[in-house]
């Protein structure tokens, strides 16, 4: 079964291509991890079933926090409750990265206290789909505001690598923060930044690529979550997809891993296994780094047949695993 071979990801041979997906566990308290949070990560990652574990998004600063029980990268004081996690994760014997994000327009007032910040005063639904947008318009970065936050992701992905974990996927999917500089759908800006070249869409991630790797070197193992198209008209397409990959890849991440944008997470009347697979297979044909497919997968004979396909080189599962904290055990067998 190639599920079950190994596979180079960046300085890393993972010990199967099967990749719990990140699912935002609602077990944490003030941003920080609990008893629960533990017991969530024990349970569905045991036995080291997994190649690669991506843990749950961690917002890197409070105007980017999701929702009240999201788990924070945004303090050093985080580092214990990251630490236990992910130890648990490398006890179990798999492979961990933490994933870092800023909801952008999702994050609402009621949450933060703060007024929510984006690419462009434009307000979509995040992180959800079917999702209602935050009532609250965000109000635009200017581009000082943006060297800061860039500031405020490098620091969450060095605390990532203190805490222990092998590296960091950063977040750039389901309408957060870096899809609103990604999508035209919500990026309206005309300044370097703009929403109206690949090169102005992918300007902060390209910043974010050269900074975070200088604070977590060549050898950790840095993914994008990339919302790789839009599904709609004037939206993010599959073409652009393969063009941000390919600069993606030159500025030195070592894993992409496909996702939805403005549609999240889902795909309106798909929902066959691999239902974002039309974007990896564009990006695998043209990039030299593995490429991660996630989305509708519910058996590891849906993540083999994929592969055979050439689909991609890795599969995530999410929801399945929520549901059945057991699955995937055949994996080890
Ligand atoms: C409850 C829930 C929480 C999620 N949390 C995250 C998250 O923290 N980060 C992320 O990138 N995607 C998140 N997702 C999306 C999943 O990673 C995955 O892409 C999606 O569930 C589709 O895969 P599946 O069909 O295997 O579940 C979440 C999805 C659900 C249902």
């Amino acid at each position: 079964m190639l599920i079950k071979d190994t596979i180079k990801v960046g300085n890393f041979t993972l010990k199967n291509r099967m990749v719990k997906a990140p699912i935002h566990s609602e077990t944490c308290v003030d941003g920080k991890v609990t008893k629960e949070t533990e017991k969530h990560y024990e349970d569905r990652t045991k036995g080291g079933r997994f190649g690669l574990v991506v843990v749950e998004h961690c917002f890197v600063r409070k105007d980017g926090m999701a929702s009240a029980t999201q788990m924070s990268a945004s303090r050093d004081s985080d580092i214990d409750g990251l630490k236990r996690i992910c130890d648990i994760i490398h006890n179990n014997g798999s492979v961990a990265i933490l994933q870092i994000s800023h909801a952008g327009c999702g994050a609402s007032r009621e949450v933060t206290g703060l007024q929510p910040v984006s690419s462009s005063n434009i307000s979509v639904p995040c992180g959800w789909p079917n999702s209602k947008p935050n009532p609250e318009l965000p109000r635009s970065l200017t581009v000082n505001e943006i060297h800061d936050l860039e500031g405020y992701y490098i620091r969450a992905a060095e605390r990532a690598v203190k805490a222990g974990y092998d590296g960091i996927n950063l977040h750039s999917a389901h309408a957060y923060m870096l899809d609103q500089f990604y999508s035209p759908i919500t990026n309206k800006r005309t300044d370097e930044y703009n929403g109206y070249t690949i090169e102005g869409r992918t300007r902060i991630h390209m910043e974010l690529i050269k900074g975070i790797r200088e604070v977590i070197g060549d050898k950790s193992l840095f993914a994008l979550r990339l919302g790789g198209c839009d599904y709609t008209t004037g939206g993010t397409t599959i073409a652009d997809s393969v063009e941000a990959c390919k600069r993606f890849e030159q500025a030195g991440v070592d894993l992409i891993d496909i996702s939805g944008g403005t549609c999240c997470f889902m795909r309106k009347g798909h929902t066959y296994p691999g239902y974002f697979g039309d974007i990896s297979e564009a990006v695998k044909k043209e990039v030299h780094i593995p490429v991660l497919l996630t989305g509708g997968v519910k058996t590891v004979q849906d993540a083999e047949a994929l592969l055979q396909e050439q689909k991609a080189d890795m599969i995530g599962v999410g929801r399945i695993i929520t549901a059945h904290a057991d699955w995937g055990m055949e994996l080890i067998r």
